[in-house]
Order: C-alpha cells, then structure tokens, then sequence
C-alpha cells in the first residue's frame, strides 16, 4: 500500500524541500520505490536541490491542464522519480491547485512512497498537498514561532480531515535558548520521527555549481546521518549498523571541529 508523505511547516525556511529530497533518497537507498512531487508551486525549489536541470513541462502544466502527470515525471538523483514544478515566473496562473490529490492518487499504484513538498504557509496549494497525504509531516524549527505555526499548520491539518501523524525537528543547535524535543513534542501531541541537527554542510552544497543532494555527496554528516535514522524509523525499522557506526564518526568529528 503507498504511503503519501507532505512535509509542512507553517513558518517558511525550516527545511521542508532538505528533507523531502534527501528522505526521499533515503528511502529509495533503502529499496523503496520513490516518487517526489514538487507542490510548491509558485516557488519551487525541490529540483534545485536536487541538482536536476530545469524541465520542459512541470506539475504546473499538469494544473492548468496542458499535460498529462505521466508526462512530467522525471529521472532525479540515486534512483528517486521526481516531478518538479516550474522555476518560471511566468507559470503560476490559472493553476488548479484541487487537482493534487486526485493526480497524486492516479499515480499512488506505481509506488512505495509519495512525497510531497509544500510551501510555508496555509495557502490553498499546502492545503491541496496536505489534502492529498496518508500522513503529513510537521518539519519544526526548535523556536517559539516556528512551534506557533506549526500548531496552525496541524489545526488546518485537521479541519480538512488531512493526517498529521508526527513531526521531525530540524536545525537543531542553531537557535539561541532552543526549545527541547521533549517539550516540543508536548505542545504539538505528535511524536516524533527524529531531529535533524543545524549543520553547515547543508548550506555549503549550494557553493557549489553541480549540487547534488547531500544524503549521495556527503552521507556521513551528521544531517544526512540523521535524515537515515528518520527514513528508518517511517518504515518502522532501527538504524542500521552503517547508520550508527556513520552518526558516531559524524559525532566525534564535530567533537574536535568545536574544540
Ligand atoms: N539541518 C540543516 N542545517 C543547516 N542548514 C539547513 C538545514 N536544513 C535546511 N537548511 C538550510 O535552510 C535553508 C532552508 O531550507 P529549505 O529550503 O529546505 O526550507 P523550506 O522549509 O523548504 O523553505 P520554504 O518554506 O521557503 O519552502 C536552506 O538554505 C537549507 O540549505
Ligand atoms: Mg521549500
């Protein structure tokens, strides 16, 4: 049976398209079969960190009705299929964002996963996506605002009878007086898939003219060490040995990078 995963936020800029693309590939590493579907449509960002270049026909197409879903999926890095959405300004009009749930569901039979990636926010495109989902993902900031809107986020969730079934905790060591997991996990009522620490690696893969996703580039760093102990834990397995013997090398080596 295919599970349907949106990752939302609420609050922007928590690391939602990271963690889609990278968990994504996660997944397919550990032998599921993986579809990503970029539905932030209006700045989308998923094919960019996933390093694929730009695409003739997108999702957006598909929504307004000019293109078939079958048409617009593509081959994306370590194996994922990837539909992406359009880079161009000139693409948001008459979009008929409704039409998510019922293209995702004419895919769900060709598929162990389905990813989705939303914008922040609760425009009609993340309800849309949410809509579409068997679970959604609540991707949290260790902060009070992001808590704030991710409270929203679930609120809305639940009001279109969408699933929100847990969160992961991103960026974590980053803020000042963070806010802990424990406790995060209290005001939301979610458990927690896992937390995903800040680490710079992430942000230094964009330096880079080719990007390509960091779970394939740098599977060893603590983020990517992490986003395997997550995708391990949504198919309800422990880490595997690699993962731990990796996360304890990526442990010492920020022991020594600190001192
Ligand atoms: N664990 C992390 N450590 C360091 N930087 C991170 C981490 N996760 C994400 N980032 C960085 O934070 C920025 C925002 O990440 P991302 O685009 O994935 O967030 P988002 O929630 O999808 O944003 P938006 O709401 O705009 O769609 C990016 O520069 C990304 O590289
Ligand atoms: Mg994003």
């Amino acid at each position: 049976m295919v599970r349907i995963i949106t990752f939302a936020s609420g609050k922007g800029g928590v690391g939602k398209t990271t963690i889609a693309a990278n968990l994504g590939i996660a997944l397919k590493q550990m032998n599921e079969k993986v579809l990503l579907i970029d539905a932030d449509v209006t700045m989308a960002n998923l094919s960019l960190i996933l390093g694929m270049e730009s695409s003739p026909i997108t999702i957006n197409d598909v929504l307004r009705g000019e293109a078939n879903i079958e048409d617009v999926i593509y081959k994306g890095p370590g194996g994922v299929e990837v539909i992406p959405a359009s880079l161009s300004l000139q693409n948001f009009q008459a979009l008929d964002l409704t039409k998510i749930p019922q293209m995702v569901k004419k895919l769900s039979y060709n598929y162990d996963f389905i990813i989705l990636d939303c914008a922040a926010g609760v425009g009609e495109d993340t309800l849309s996506a949410m809509a579409a989902a068997t679970e959604v993902f609540i991707v949290i900031n260790p902060y009070s605002l992001s808590i704030a809107d991710a409270l929203k986020t679930k609120i809305m969730a639940q009001k279109i009878n969408a699933k929100p079934v847990g969160i992961i905790v991103n960026m974590v060591g980053y803020y000042k007086g963070e806010i802990k997991e424990g406790d995060i996990v209290k005001m939301m009522e979610l458990p927690s898939y896992g937390v995903i620490p800040f680490d710079e690696v992430v942000r230094e893969n964009f330096y880079y003219k080719q990007i390509v996703p960091i779970i394939i580039k740098t599977p060893g760093t603590p983020a990517s060490v992490a986003i395997k102990n997550i995708a391990s834990r949504m198919l309800g397995k422990e880490p595997t040995e690699e993962i731990k013997k990796s996360g304890f090398f990526a442990w010492l080596k920020r022991l020594f990078s600190k001192n």
